[in-house]
């Protein structure tokens, strides 16, 4: 019987993961019948012992999310530097000698689907990211990977955006990497950037006044569910281009398709798959 490639995503919660469906629909596409890809529903404290059992079950790789991304990076063998960079593996290769290669592909499926949407070079443009967590720092990653100069953190919390700059600027000497405190008007800026769930929940707060934006401006937020967050409602009302988060979901996730199997994902169908049977789509 020919090998079986088995892959999978690990998170807790698990069950509202699009990944299955992303992996098992591109190797449909592509005829790859011996591979095969399932959530897992994986507590943190179980974390380590079921990295164990996936090395030794002979499972060739596999995705994390929320809340595992942190604390896989004590358990890889080797780190990618994006991944060591950001602090967070999403990707994780699992070698037949078992060894463990943590990657992040988070920041460069961002940047692969502001691309889709935002042709302009970086340098120079003044940049803004909403909140200072794990999703911010790929994020950042990302974006001074790309030559962005001009990026100002702006964070509830505001110890952790001053902490998050001055730990990036240490890191890439020469960029204006600021934190500033949350306020309810934002400040200036051509590409604004949310990585927290403002305005969802329960009892959600006003977002930002975004009259200060220029007309030019493009809002992205990596949420994709709701589609069209209070943010984005917001930004679309005042005339500004907005965009979610499901092509960095999509873009994240071939590339670790193409890290796994060496093969590009068959991004378009994918994409239009997730659209008819999954009812999820990017606003462009
Ligand atoms: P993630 O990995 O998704 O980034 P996280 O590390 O828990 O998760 O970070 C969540 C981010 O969303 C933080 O920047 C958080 O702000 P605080 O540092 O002040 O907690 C931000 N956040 C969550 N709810 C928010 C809200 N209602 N308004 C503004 N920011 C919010």
């Amino acid at each position: 019987m020919a090998r079986m490639h088995c892959f999978g995503v690990i998170g807790d919660p698990i069950e509202h993961s699009l990944s299955p469906y992303m992996h098992n629909r591109a190797y449909a596409v592509l005829g790859m019948t011996d591979h095969h890809y399932l959530p897992f529903h994986v507590r943190p404290e179980n974390l380590a012992e079921a990295v164990l059992g996936m090395r030794a079950l002979g499972i060739a790789g596999f995705n994390a999310t929320i809340p595992h991304k942190e604390q896989l990076v004590a358990l890889m063998d080797e780190l990618d530097p994006m991944a060591r960079l950001i602090g967070a593996v999403n990707t994780v290769v699992i070698r037949p000698d078992g060894r463990l290669i943590g990657y992040n592909t988070d920041g460069y499926g961002f940047v692969t689907a502001l691309r889709e949407v935002f042709a302009a070079a970086l340098p120079g443009v003044e940049l803004l990211i909403l909140g200072a967590g794990g999703a911010a720092r790929g994020v950042l990653a990302a974006l001074l990977a790309e030559g962005a100069d001009r990026i100002t953190l702006m964070n509830r919390t505001q110890d952790r955006a001053v902490t998050l700059a001055a730990q990036f600027a240490a890191s890439f000497p020469g960029r204006l990497i600021t934190a500033q405190p949350w306020s309810a008007t934002l400040p200036a800026a051509r590409l604004v950037i949310n990585t927290t769930s403002l305005g969802m929940e329960p009892h959600a707060d006003p977002v930002p006044d975004l009259s200060g934006l220029p007309e030019s401006a493009l809002v992205y937020d990596i949420v994709y569910a709701p589609p069209l967050t209070p943010l984005l409602h917001a930004a679309r009302a005042r005339g500004l281009k907005v965009e979610n988060g499901l092509g960095m979901l999509i873009h994240q996730g071939a590339r670790a398709f193409e890290i796994w199997t060496g093969q590009a994902m068959p991004v378009a169908e994918v994409r239009q798959g997730l659209r008819a049977e999954r009812g999820v789509s990017s606003l462009f």
